[in-house]
């Protein structure tokens, strides 16, 4: 358990040496707290997923502290830098291709080609991502399934003990999260929030499409909540979980000791067992064996224990398992 602190306005140098070491810091955005950590940092993204006992991982949203800092990351096109000039700083997020050569940790988009980018106008938020200088990721500050906390308060009550501080910036003005425009194809409103919708196609001059999630009632499009995308990276070659023994023409996937497989080639998730460096390895060593296996081959991985971090491993693997 750790003691969580709590860090004023004056406080933002402290805050970024945290970030900087790896550690978690909540801090506050216009739109709800964030609960931040260097995007880089592969652990430091896992150690976000088991801060909030995520069960599964959602992509999450990259925090930088202007729109220069955002063009390093991902592909802008003509309409990107028309909607950053017309909303960042602010409450709007941009999903867009990952630039090559991405510094980012595969975890932080949940293993897609793409990622989600703001420039939160807040100006605690600002100076915090001004003085770190790197990518901070950053999804609402509660425990999964809690509602998104706008106060310090709020963090502390759900997730004291977890994270390493929380930066106080007093209540936040927007209380409900960025709105996020897909722009990897067909620009599309995946999520309502801050910034109006009509605001964006004002900008953009046409409209927004809706994705398509399944309606019970076969009614109208409606946007996917967040989690429901279809973001489920699955390989190329066929993949099985729970696999105690590869077979020869598997690549195998281990976890934990993995000494005499039999498995031609073997990657190890975590050799120690260890479920957070686990998930830091899980979406580049799925590319990794995919690659090696070949599109013809098979990946099989090893038992994952469905507890912690383990759940959303396993709700991962299965996605990338299912019968496609
Ligand atoms: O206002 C906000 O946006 C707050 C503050 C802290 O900035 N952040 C926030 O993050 O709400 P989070 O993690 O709760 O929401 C992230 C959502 C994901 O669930 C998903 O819907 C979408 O952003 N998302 C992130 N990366 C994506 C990607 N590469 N493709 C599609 N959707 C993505
Ligand atoms: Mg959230």
């Amino acid at each position: 358990m750790l003691e969580t602190r709590i860090l004023g306005a004056d406080a933002v140098d402290e805050a970024a040496r945290l970030l900087a070491g790896g550690a978690l810091v909540a801090f506050p955005t216009e739109t709800v707290y964030g609960l931040g950590g260097d995007a880089r940092n592969g652990r430091a993204v896992a150690e976000i997923f088991a801060a909030k006992g995520r069960p599964s991982f959602n992509p999450l949203i990259v925090h930088v502290g202007n729109p220069t800092a955002a063009r390093a990351l991902a592909v802008f096109s003509d309409m990107a830098l028309r909607l950053a000039a017309a909303f960042w700083p602010g409450p709007l997020t941009l999903v867009l291709p990952l630039a090559d050569d991405s510094p980012l940790s595969p975890l932080v988009s949940a293993g897609l080609p793409s990622v989600a980018l703001r420039v939160p106008a807040h100006p605690l938020a600002r100076a915090l991502l001004e003085r770190f200088g790197g990518p901070v990721a950053a999804p609402s500050a509660n425990p999964s399934g809690r509602v998104s906390p706008t106060r310090a308060e709020h963090v502390q009550a759900g997730l004291s003990g977890r994270i390493a501080a929380i930066l106080d910036g007093g209540p936040c003005k927007v209380g409900l999260e960025s709105t996020i425009v897909g722009l990897t194809g067909e620009p599309t409103l995946l999520r309502p929030g801050g910034v109006a919708a009509e605001d964006i196609e004002a900008v953009i001059g046409r409209p927004l499409a809706l994705p398509r999630a399944p309606d019970a009632d076969g009614g109208t499009p409606r946007p996917n909540s967040p989690g429901q995308l279809a973001s489920h990276y699955a390989p190329a070659a066929a993949l099985r979980t729970g696999a105690e023994r590869p077979r020869a023409d598997e690549v195998y996937l281990a976890f934990g000791e993995s000494r005499g497989t039999g498995a031609a080639t073997v990657l190890n998730l975590s050799p120690a067992g260890d479920l957070t460096e686990a998930a830091t390895n899980l979406f580049h060593l799925l590319r990794e064996a995919d690659r090696l296996a070949g599109p013809c081959g098979a990946i099989a991985v090893a038992p994952i224990p469905e507890a912690g971090l383990g759940r959303a491993i396993n709700d991962r693997l299965r996605r990338a398992a299912a019968p496609r």
